[in-house]
């Protein structure tokens, strides 16, 4: 028996409870939030589609009570409020770090062992307060930026090279911020192949740049932040948990020396499995990588003291 818990019914925490049930991650799925009958209603709303889709599955939807959520394997937290168009993830952080811990507390209450899923912004500072408010090894606490943002760079990709999706590679590292990520152009293939016997530089360049603002570029059409791939995204770090894949995703987690960081939660390539974080990959990066990911490490250090100052650790 699986149980993963949504904290939060807005568009991404909805979305992802969807995913988790169409795909069959758990075989319950426990979606809460404060607004009173949000979460029963979309809950409610995805178990209407289980005999369409086929699932098993069973989504149920709470208000407010904690209790409802015990024993949950893996806890994904999406609470707090989306950026409008302008906004930057980091001017969420007064708001959503009061939200973000409170609901963290309540959730271990309850699941005292769950491995938690952040995805509320700003999600690598919103992480370490997670980690360190709790006092929780570093194994059960995952930032799930490093996948969404690793999508959205398929994404471009393979619009750049006209091809499928998933016969693209490459990932993201560094901070979740438009600024602050690193798609890293060494590791970019098709089907195994480094891109650039396909692609020039200026079109690599080009995907770079797309990814790196995929979410704002995305607020400015939708007038909010966006839900499908950020709900697909934490559902699938949740899969690779509940199922043991031990999946390669780049994830938000606290390094302890790896790539010559400490006391810092910033996305790198994971090891994702029963445990949680299983392994942090180390990468050899290039000169130029290696420094923009000091220029990252500095950014979201940054913000992460800005949490002293709002007197939540
Ligand atoms: C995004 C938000 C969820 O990138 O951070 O869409």
């Amino acid at each position: 028996m699986s149980k993963v818990t949504v904290v939060g019914a807005g568009n991404v925490g909805a979305t992802c409870a969807n995913v988790l049930a169409v795909h069959e991650v758990a075989n319950q799925v426990c979606l809460i939030d404060i607004k009173e009958g949000l979460a029963e209603g979309k809950a409610m709303d995805i178990m209407q589609t289980a005999q369409l889709m086929g699932f098993d599955t069973v989504v149920e939807g709470v208000t407010n009570d904690y209790s409802r959520t015990a024993d949950s394997d893996v806890v994904i937290i999406t609470s707090g409020i989306p950026r409008k168009p302008g906004m930057t993830r980091e001017e969420l952080i007064g708001v959503n770090a009061g939200i973000v811990k409170s609901v963290a507390t309540q959730v271990l209450t309850y699941s005292p062992n769950a491995i938690l899923i952040v995805v509320s912004n700003p999600m690598d500072t919103m992480a370490y307060l997670t980690l360190h408010s709790l006092g929780l090894p570093r194994n059960r606490v995952i930032g799930m930026g490093g996948a969404l943002d690793s999508a959205r760079l398929r994404y471009y990709l393979s619009h750049a090279l006209k091809c499928n999706a998933n016969d693209v590679d490459g990932f993201v590292i560094g901070g979740h911020g438009d600024t602050t990520m690193i798609p890293l152009k060494s590791f970019m293939t098709y089907k195994g192949v480094h891109v650039s016997n396909f692609l020039s530089d200026d079109e690599i360049e080009d995907v770079v740049k797309k990814t790196m603002v995929g979410g704002a570029t995305l607020t400015g059409l939708l007038g909010t932040s966006a839900w499908m791939a950020p709900g697909a995204a934490a559902a699938s770090v949740a899969e690779s948990i509940i199922k043991d894949q031990k999946k390669m995703i780049p994830c938000s987690v606290s390094l302890e020396g790896e790539y010559g960081m400490k006391d810092i939660t910033i996305g790198v390539p994971c090891i994702i499995g029963k445990n949680g974080l299983e392994k942090v990959l180390e990468l050899k990066l290039s000169q130029a990588e290696m420094e923009q990911l000091r220029a990252s490490e500095a950014a979201v250090r940054k913000t992460t003291a800005v949490l002293k100052d709002l007197n939540v650790l």
